[in-house]
């Protein structure tokens, strides 16, 4: 276990860095009260670092700098997609989405489809696996409220244009949604600049957290509706949801721990500089790409050009389902991946693999060495019998 070669960094980045643990112990040991709460001084020093954290948010993210309370924290992405997408689309309304997103995006958009009479039109990715601003604009109804895109594909690490997307919204006073569970921490997002009206965000990927944070950042001139309720630490009197934010969205005791680590992930990001740590991951992916590329029965999907891209690779070996390849993997060879359909049903449908049982799936992460890549080389070289290439990394 501990010469794992870890490329599951979709799914969670691991380790952290050391910085991280470190201020998530401290903090937690020292002031790790609630916030927001009571009036005594650690419980104003824990209050301290979570407004300060929703301000060095919405400044990451491009947000609207004066308005940090539009920042909310929840337990991940797919709680706060949860409360955007039941707090933005009621019966009639229409919502343009995608087939790169994930069960946070597909299931929240069935139910209401299914039980509130929304509806939905799920796009295409082109043959490069990015989703091509013209789609977007030609589902684009009269009743159209809602357009939600992931930004970075969880299954090929594809980049989509937002900014593009973006655009064709504002246009049309349509409200534009991002899932940026992949790309933020990793690739620069400027909300006002790229016209995105909300981004949501999970705390434990490229943002270098912990698990069980994560939330959304809203535009001034959204409205989103509340949709669940309960304590605040304010207005107690008050028998409904205070209507300001961040509460309007924000229920309970927050994640202090995992605020604590989103904060020294802040520092650690902006000490290694974002363009660093993605051209280094994206250096470690191109070698992967090429050299699986020239193995005799490895697949990669969608890597023509690896523009705009995240770190993240779909393979597949002749002969084999991708789960006993993930097996080999971890057996025989020490590599840890996620094999399957990865929570993306549509990904997989549109590229075929559905049928397969998915792909294996490669996610690198700012930890990995070259190292790792040749032995990852070696690895899928042996499983594909390709013996010829198995020792040419
Ligand atoms: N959404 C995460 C993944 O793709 C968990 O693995």
């Amino acid at each position: 276990m501990e010469n794992l070669i870890y490329f599951d960094n979709a799914a969670t980045t691991w380790p952290k860095p050391e910085s991280v643990y470190q201020f998530m112990i401290d903090f937690y040991r020292q002031t790790g009260v609630n916030p927001g709460r009571s009036g005594f001084d650690k419980a104003i020093e824990a209050g301290n670092l979570v407004e300060g954290l929703r301000k060095r948010l919405v400044r990451f993210f491009g947000g609207d700098e004066d308005a940090p309370e539009r920042l909310c924290f929840g337990y991940n992405a797919t709680d706060a997609m949860n409360t955007v997408l039941q707090g933005l689309l009621e019966a009639g309304d229409h919502v343009v989405t995608t087939n790169l997103e994930h069960n946070a995006v597909i299931r929240p958009i069935n139910h209401l489809v299914r039980d509130e009479g929304v509806q939905a039109t799920f796009v295409p990715f082109n043959a490069q696996g990015f989703v091509e601003p013209k789609t977007i604009l030609d589902a684009i109804k009269d009743n159209t409220k809602v357009v939600v895109v992931n930004h970075g594909s969880n299954v090929i690490g594809t980049v989509q244009p937002v900014a593009e997307i973006g655009r064709i919204c504002r246009e049309r006073s349509i409200i534009f949604v991002i899932d940026a569970s992949q790309t933020a921490g990793v690739i620069p997002i400027n909300m006002t600049e790229m016209n995105i009206d909300v981004l949501v965000f999970t705390g434990h990927k490229g943002l270098m957290g912990s698990t069980g944070i994560g939330g959304l950042c809203v535009r001034k001139d959204v409205n989103i509706k509340t949709t669940r309720s309960g304590g605040t630490g304010v207005n107690s009197k008050d028998p409904y949801q205070p209507e300001e934010y961040p509460w309007k969205l924000e229920i309970g005791t927050p994640n202090i721990v995992g605020i604590a680590s989103l904060w020294a992930g802040q520092d650690w990001i902006e000490n290694k500089g974002m363009s660093a740590i993605h051209q280094h991951e994206m250096k470690l992916l191109e070698k992967m790409v090429a050299r699986f590329n020239s193995i005799k029965g490895v697949t990669t999907y969608c890597t023509d050009s690896l523009e705009n891209h995240t770190a993240t690779l779909l393979v597949n070996v002749d002969g084999f389902e991708a789960s006993n390849v993930g097996i080999k993997l971890e057996i025989d060879h020490d590599i840890a991946v996620r094999t399957g359909l990865h929570c993306a049903p549509l990904a997989h449908n549109q590229l075929g693999t559905m049928e397969i049982y998915g792909g294996v799936r490669f996610s690198i992460g700012a930890f990995n060495t070259e190292a790792h890549v040749d032995k990852a080389i070696e690895a899928i070289a042996d499983i594909a019998g390709d013996q010829q290439l198995k020792k040419t990394s």
